[in-house]
């Protein structure tokens, strides 16, 4: 799989996630396989006043390539200005447009899915982000259209083509929809027919099996996954399993989960510091703690811990608790 001059192996990739996928989780995901990992979108407006809380989205290590970094904005002057400062100041391998996120705070300035509204708006920004990175692929992420009576796919595909974009990822439902009704996997079928660059399926790949019935489905170059890899790096090794023709996956122990959860920790400690990291992790556990017996006591235990000590010793807990259930 090829975007540009960037190859990857696996065909899976890891959505980008607001508040969610920061260097901790990227890394544990890549490690079980993810293809492209991309950081969660990133305002362009922050970028180019140089806001610190915004440019440190935007860090990554040198393992986690390729890794793409996704920027949403509402002025093509902009847009091209903060491609170019994340361009030259991180060399990330791939940016990364966001044309999807459905968010009202976003689509009221005229950034994200708003952008669907007026294709011309969207080949103007496109075309000054292209053209202010040459060295760099760009790539698109984007909804179906605004709402069901203005489905832009395929014809916004075609234009974003046209004007230099290297690949396309579609999430196929309306900014109107935001995540209810299925995702119209038949969009990403017709978008793939119509463009010669790579086409990234996205939406409602729950499951390992998932993906290959998407890539099955639609013809898409590659998956993306999103809320099916939450608490759930090993998605990524199963999808690749299942893609081999491997045996179907077995679920992750509950032992493994909390070795995960230490690891993902670490990480977040690393990056964030004491408290933050701390913060940052209840959520992850959320995620992570589940599906066992008494799953919500533990996870409970977790999210209240005050102290790392505390914390830490609960994954103590949680690690005795499955030696005896042996799961
Ligand atoms: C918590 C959360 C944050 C998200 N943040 C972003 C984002 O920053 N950029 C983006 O393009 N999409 C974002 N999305 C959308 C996902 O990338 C993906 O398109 C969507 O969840 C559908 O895929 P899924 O069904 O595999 O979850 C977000 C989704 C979730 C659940």
């Amino acid at each position: 799989m090829k975007i540009g001059s960037i190859h990857t192996e696996s065909p899976v990739f890891l959505a980008p996630m607001a508040g969610v996928t920061d260097y901790a989780c990227r890394i544990l995901c890549k490690e079980m396989g993810a293809g492209i990992v991309y950081s969660e979108f990133v305002s362009a407006d922050g970028i180019i006043r140089q806001n610190q809380k915004t440019l440190h989205l935007i860090r990554f290590q040198e393992e986690e390539r390729p890794i793409g970094i996704q920027i949403f904005g509402n002025s093509p002057e902009v847009m091209a200005k903060a491609a170019r400062f994340v361009a030259d100041k991180f060399q990330p391998d791939i940016l990364d447009i966001n044309y999807g996120c459905p968010v009202p705070k976003v689509t009221k300035r005229g950034a994200g899915s708003a952008a669907l509204k007026d294709l011309h708006l969207m080949d103007e920004i496109t075309a000054a982000v292209v053209q202010s990175v040459p060295n760099l692929p760009v790539t698109v992420k984007m909804r179906a259209g605004w709402n069901s009576t203005s489905i832009v796919v395929p014809k916004a595909g075609e234009r974003l083509e046209k004007v230099g974009v290297k690949a396309i990822t579609l999430h196929p439902r309306t900014a109107v929809q935001s995540y209810n009704d299925k995702a119209d996997w038949s969009l990403i079928k017709e978008l793939k027919q119509a463009v010669s660059i790579p086409v990234i399926g996205n939406g409602d790949v729950s499951a390992p099996y998932r993906v290959v019935e998407m890539f099955e489905e639609t013809g898409c170059d590659a998956v993306m996954v999103g809320r099916g890899a939450l608490g759930n790096p090993w998605f990524f090794k199963d999808s690749l399993a299942l893609l081999h023709g491997k045996s179907p996956p077995v679920s992750p122990s509950v032992t493994e989960r909390v070795e995960i959860c230490r690891r993902h920790l670490d990480l977040l400690l690393e990056d964030r510091g004491e408290r933050w990291g701390m913060n940052l992790m209840k959520k992850h556990f959320g995620w992570y703690i589940r599906g066992f017996p008494d799953a919500a006591k533990h996870r409970r235990a977790l999210v209240t811990a005050l102290e790392l000590d505390e914390m830490k010793e609960e994954l103590n807990v949680l690690e005795n608790v499955a030696k005896k259930l042996v799961c």
